[in-house]
């Protein structure tokens, strides 16, 4: 990869959230906020690539991306891929959950095409969970944290908040859907939420030392 940066401090503390997802961004900042640390997204860097998220496994998608943009920038990189996993389904949509009614589908097509394959199975077998991965990208570190969150697939939608599956996803504990919580509470207990939360300590680490994990890099 081509370098036209050295650096050996970070002392703005940026960290690079590899998403253009202004909603995935919104969570994972408010999740990480006691980290007082600067955060960019894919935003911060129209010049950037796409990247193809043609992994078979949302830990390949993680990585790719987040080893991908740390290449470019030379800044530490946090990745985050998430799939909902149907029982019923045999864990679809999974790792094409972004692209489930096709490849241009909006979060309503996709919720959709998820009640139609879904029309006549009963309660009890409409469960699911969502399974996020993280990866961490360092010069010199990779590190990936997994979250689950358990729930059941509800008939029609529910609630205004959230995004994505959201309105269809109830989580028994709270009566809610994800989509009727306040963010807050999703903040606390959804799949990301859990896996940024063991991400915390690595972070905490890469930050409180002198080497911030950063490379050379293109853009910066
Ligand atoms: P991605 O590949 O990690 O960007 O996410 C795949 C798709 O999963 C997104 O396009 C959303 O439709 C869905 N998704 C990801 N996270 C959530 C969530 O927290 N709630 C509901 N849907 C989500």
């Amino acid at each position: 990869m081509g370098c036209s940066f050295r650096s050996a401090t970070n002392p703005k503390k940026q960290l690079i959230i590899a998403t253009r997802n202004p909603d995935k961004f919104r969570e994972i900042r408010a999740v990480l906020s006691d980290l007082k640390l600067e955060f960019l997204s894919l935003i911060d860097f129209p010049d950037l690539p796409e990247i193809e998220e043609d992994g078979q496994t949302i830990e390949e998608n993680a990585i790719k991306k987040a080893t991908e943009i740390h290449n470019h920038t030379g800044l530490p990189c946090l990745a985050d891929d998430t799939g909902l996993e149907v029982d019923s389904l045999g864990g679809a949509p999974g790792v094409y959950s972004s692209r489930y009614a096709g490849e241009t589908a909006t979060y309503a097509d996709n919720c959709r095409k998820l009640l139609e394959e879904m029309e006549g199975i009963p309660y009890p077998q409409r469960t699911a969970h969502f399974r996020c991965v993280m990866a961490l990208v360092t010069k010199n570190k990779v590190i990936t944290t997994e979250g689950v969150c358990e729930g059941y697939i509800l008939t029609q939608m529910r609630g205004q908040n959230g995004f994505g599956y959201d309105p269809l996803f109830w989580v028994e504990p709270y009566g809610k859907t994800f989509a009727e919580m306040e963010p807050e509470l999703k903040n606390r207990i959804s799949h990301r939420a859990i896996a940024l939360n063991k991400m915390k300590p690595h972070l905490l680490n890469l930050f409180s030392t002198e080497d911030f994990g950063l490379c050379s890099g293109k853009f910066k």
